[in-house]
């Protein structure tokens, strides 16, 4: 189990996640409905990184090896109460020391806190897939980061 420590922020610690975090990961999900609702159980057999401000759980992130030389973020999500301090950042700085090679996400369309968010660390926008959430009413915006 790793913990990483945000440059600018060292109280905000990240750690991989165990089954036993699934219920704070699910607290953290039901808070953030931009996030993909995923039944918490479905995240068994995929990396996930808790990011943590003292002793609270405050945000996470599940990722997969998609390929040896690709992985893709599945899923992001914070706290509202623990946003802007950086916990996001301490997540995907984790991401890049776990992930190996270029970095994949899909993000709705409308979702500009996020895309800022993603642009703000590098990933630029390589694709549109058009009604991809929604029954085909929000398009998906593809980003990707090389290490
Ligand atoms: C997007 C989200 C993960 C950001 O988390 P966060 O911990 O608040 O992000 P950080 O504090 O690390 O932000 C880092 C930078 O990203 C950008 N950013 C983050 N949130 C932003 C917002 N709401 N508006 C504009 N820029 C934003 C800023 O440049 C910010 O730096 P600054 O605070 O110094 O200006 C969070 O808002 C969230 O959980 N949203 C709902 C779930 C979601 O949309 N997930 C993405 C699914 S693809």
């Amino acid at each position: 189990m790793e913990w990483y420590l945000h440059h600018a922020r060292p109280d905000i610690t990240v750690r991989t996640a165990t089954p036993g975090d699934y219920p704070a990961i699910a607290r953290i999900q039901q808070t953030s409905p931009e996030a993909a609702q995923w039944p918490v159980g479905d995240y068994s057999g995929f990396p996930i990184l808790l990011a943590w401000i003292g002793p609270t759980a405050a945000g996470f992130c599940a990722w997969r090896q998609s390929a040896p030389d690709e992985a893709e973020l599945l899923n992001l999500a914070v706290d509202p109460v623990y946003r802007r301090r950086g916990v996001a950042t301490a997540l995907l700085e984790a991401l890049s020391v776990e992930a190996r090679g270029d970095l994949f996400l899909e993000v709705a369309e409308p979702n500009s806190p996020a895309i800022a968010l993603y642009k703000h660390h590098g990933w630029v926008e390589t694709g549109l897939r058009k009604g991809y959430y929604e029954h085909g009413t929000i398009n998906a915006i593809v980003m990707q980061k090389r290490p």
